[in-house]
């Protein structure tokens, strides 16, 4: 090769490595987080009685490379929270790359009265009455429905007036099912009790 073409080559390859590095530097590397955002599931279970045993387990995302936070506490890589007081948390879960994302989750107050005949209705009441399900107008989904419809379940689910559910298949409950909506019921049927 000539000295002539050969400094040239020299002269073009330095140009074309001040124009990679200069574009380079002008345009900020592309944020890794950019676009990546989590849809956090959760299950829950609500702080009964005056004992701080609520708890939070994260469904999505789950994994080896995921890491969570609750509140401001340190990353973990169990997604799980367990002994949790009532009140509002934050779950942040983070990838392997840095990239966040939150979620919001309010542990409730449950009575122990009150707790076991929400899982007695969740159990028994379903489908007609979970799950937006309506039957004779009644849904059972939120607390507020259950607790004011204290009289009515008590009737249609202990008493049988004016009948139990008539398709229900485990109607009539159980005596010490019925027992558990009566105690509920005589302490005062708040969501507290
Ligand atoms: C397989 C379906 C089914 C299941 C399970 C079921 N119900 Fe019902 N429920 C109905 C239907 C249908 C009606 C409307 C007809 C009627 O009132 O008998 C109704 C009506 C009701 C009403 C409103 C009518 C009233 O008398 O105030 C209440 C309250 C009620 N159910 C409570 C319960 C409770 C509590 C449970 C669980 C322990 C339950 N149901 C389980 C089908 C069901």
């Amino acid at each position: 090769m000539s000295m002539l073409l050969t400094s040239r080559l020299l002269v073009f390859s330095f140009a074309l490595t001040i124009f990679f590095s200069c574009s380079k530097n002008d345009e900020p590397a592309p944020d890794p987080c950019n676009g990546v955002s989590y849809d956090v599931q959760y299950f829950k279970t609500e702080a009964v009685g005056n004992l701080n045993n609520g708890s939070i387990s994260i469904n999505y995302p789950v994994g080896d490379t995921i890491s969570y936070q609750l509140n401001s506490g340190s990353f973990q890589t169990s997604p799980n929270f367990t002994n949790l007081s009532p009140g509002n948390y934050v779950v942040t879960v983070k990838n392997q790359k840095g990239c966040t994302d939150t979620a919001q989750i309010s542990i409730l107050n449950y009575g122990p009265k009150y707790a076991v005949v929400k899982q007695l209705i969740t159990g028994y009441c379903g489908p007609c009455h979970l799950n937006g399900g309506n039957s004779g107008g009644k849904n059972f989904d939120t607390d507020a429905s259950i607790i004011s419809s204290w009289d009515r379940i008590k009737a249609r689910a202990v008493d049988g007036t004016p009948s139990f559910m008539p398709q229900a298949p485990n109607s009539p409950l159980s005596t010490v099912d019925k027992q558990k909506i009566t105690d509920w019921v005589n302490a005062g049927h708040r969501q507290s009790d």
